[in-house]
């Protein structure tokens, strides 16, 4: 069932539809509508440059852009939210690339920089509390929020969501199913479903939008090499990119899940990770992540 079914037990119809990220998840996450969902991934330096990097390697694997709703210079958004914007680097880019439109960045935390495009804002807040500005949106844009809740107004125009499925694919069978990798996904996998956030996020996405009634819904999946395993060129250095981003994230995306959440020393995480690590360079393991867009239209009141 898909949760916003059963959200104020109403319509899955948008005629009378806040468009609410927190009601998207709410079943599927078990998140109480007043409790802010806990986040168990760092904000400090080390994070904020793998984020960045991370950025680059998405905008290469997207053919250099940073959206695929259907907007362009001659057809700009007027009024854009990134939603979870962590550094802010999407929404700066996207404030160079459209000096026409008005840009908002959120977040939980002030890591973005000061210094931004004039139609570039930054606000510190919990997307999952009521919104109290004015501000209505054309485009909302979400990307990596690992299960982040929402409640913006969309006022028509388009929401995209971007987010990488970290469950590892093979098409040759190379990943055993008794992979080091694996046993680590199903371990914070584990965690996360018992802090509440939903970690596969990217294959729910399209049939929730289409269910509330969002038109000309669209799904585009790429696939993200572990590592420098593939024989094409571009591929390989992709792969290359994404195993560094990989590597620096292993603690950052281990210590507050199986830590914090499941009670496990840092040494014992520190010692699941060598072999994780260590298949992360296994280039005989054609492992990929996928890489899940998916954009669609509210209707016009
Ligand atoms: C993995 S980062 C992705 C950042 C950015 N969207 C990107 O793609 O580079 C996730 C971000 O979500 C933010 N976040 C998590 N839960 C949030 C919430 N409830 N409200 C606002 N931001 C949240 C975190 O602070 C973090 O900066």
């Amino acid at each position: 069932m898909n949760p916003l079914d059963s959200h104020g037990g109403s319509s899955t119809s948008l005629d009378n539809y806040e468009f609410t990220f927190e009601a998207f998840l709410q079943d599927s996450a078990r998140i109480e509508p007043d409790v802010s969902p806990s986040y168990h991934y760092p904000n400090d330096p080390t994070e904020n440059e793998r984020l960045d990097d991370q950025h680059d390697i998405l905008r290469i694997v997207l053919d250099g852009r940073n959206h695929l709703a259907p907007f362009s210079r001659a057809n700009p958004p007027r009024r854009v939210l990134d939603v979870a914007t962590g550094t802010g680097t999407w929404a700066i880019e996207m404030g160079d690339e459209y000096p026409e439109s008005q840009i908002a960045g959120t977040d939980l935390s002030p890591i973005q920089p000061s210094y931004v495009p004039p139609n570039v804002r930054f606000f510190v807040e919990d997307s999952g509390e009521d919104w109290h500005y004015t501000q209505k949106f054309d485009y909302i844009h979400t990307r990596m929020t690992l299960g982040c809740c929402l409640r913006r107004p969309l006022a028509g125009g388009y929401f995209e969501c971007q987010e990488v499925l970290c469950l590892p694919s093979t098409d040759d069978d190379t990943l055993p199913a008794s992979s080091a990798l694996l046993k680590w996904m199903a371990d914070l996998k584990a965690a996360s479903d018992e802090a509440d956030r939903v970690l596969y996020l990217g294959p729910l996405l399209r049939q929730w939008l289409e269910e509330v009634g969002f038109q000309d819904v669209r799904e585009v999946v790429y696939k993200i090499p572990v590592n420098g395993w593939p024989r094409g060129r571009a591929l390989k250095q992709v792969g290359q990119m994404w195993q560094r981003n990989l590597v620096n994230g292993l603690s950052g995306f281990s210590l507050g899940l199986l830590g914090r959440v499941r009670g496990r020393s840092v040494e014992d995480i520190e010692r699941q990770l060598v072999d994780v690590r260590r298949e992360l360079f296994d280039q005989t393991i054609h492992a990929y992540q996928k890489f899940y867009v998916v954009w669609g239209r509210k209707p016009e009141a």
